[in-house]
């Protein structure tokens, strides 16, 4: 019987060490993600989101829903059309470790963004519309269920608030798409400037 455990603990030492070297959520970073994505989500172009340090639970969620159709994405719904709940995790967790990037931050006497931090801490309250910085943080580093906007791609941002408007991106609650669409032009510019070039601060 002891010879039988000591076998069966050898067999899954050496299987664990297998796992290691060719650790399955690596293999999919490295060859589907890391082409658009970067392999650290540091991103390979402004218009795919950087993955790098955004919150673990945040990504899980949004790669569920990728999954499952109801955040619509011709690129995303395939991506993760394959992908089951343990790899979903594994993923989240992944680029949620990864470092943080910053931009190089805007002046902020540069008008375009003195706009984007008013709006960010402030708000706009002859339009109803509360500070981005009461839900996604001072530093715009969100929370588990929120997403970091700190240092993402200013193009991406506004490409989200533009989506959230026009209720192309359906998958979250009302709270974004009511913020959205009392922003006007200027201030969706403004406000992706402003998050752009929030310095990312690590992870406590
Ligand atoms: C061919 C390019 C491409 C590949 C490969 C790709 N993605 Fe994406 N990804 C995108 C685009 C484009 C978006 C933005 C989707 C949108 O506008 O709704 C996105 C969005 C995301 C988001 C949402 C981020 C946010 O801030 O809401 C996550 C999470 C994500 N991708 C994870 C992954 C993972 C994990 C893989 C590998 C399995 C992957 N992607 C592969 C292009 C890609
Ligand atoms: C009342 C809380 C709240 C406020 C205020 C708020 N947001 Fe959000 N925001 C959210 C939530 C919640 C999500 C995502 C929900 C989800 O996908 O689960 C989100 C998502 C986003 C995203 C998508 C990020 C990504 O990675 O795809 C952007 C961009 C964004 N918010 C920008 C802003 C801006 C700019 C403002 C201020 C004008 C703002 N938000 C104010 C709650 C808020």
């Amino acid at each position: 019987m002891r010879k039988l455990i000591i076998a069966l603990a050898a067999i899954a030492a050496m299987n664990q060490a297998q796992a290691a070297e060719d650790d399955p959520i690596t293999t999919i970073v490295q060859e589907t993600c890391a082409l658009c994505h970067g392999e650290q989500g540091e991103a390979s172009s402004s218009i795919y989101p950087r993955l790098a340090g955004q919150n673990r639970d945040y990504l899980a969620k949004q790669l569920r829903n990728f999954r499952d159709g109801s955040r619509k994405s011709d690129t995303m719904n395939d991506m993760a059309k394959e992908l089951k709940d343990e790899e979903i995790a594994g993923l989240a967790s992944y680029f949620a470790a990864q470092p943080v990037l910053s931009h190089r931050i805007a002046s902020i006497k540069k008008p375009l963004n003195a706009v984007g931090y008013y709006i960010y801490h402030k708000g706009n309250k002859f339009a109803d519309i509360p500070p981005c910085a009461s839900c996604h943080g001072e530093l715009g580093e969100g929370d588990e269920n929120l997403p970091r906007l700190a240092g993402q791609h200013k193009r991406y941002v506004a490409a989200q608030l533009d989506a959230f408007h026009e209720r192309k991106r359906t998958n979250d609650n009302q709270i974004m798409r009511s913020i959205a669409k009392r922003l006007t032009k200027l201030e969706i510019e403004a406000v992706s400037l402003y998050v752009s070039g929030l310095k990312p601060q690590p992870k406590p």
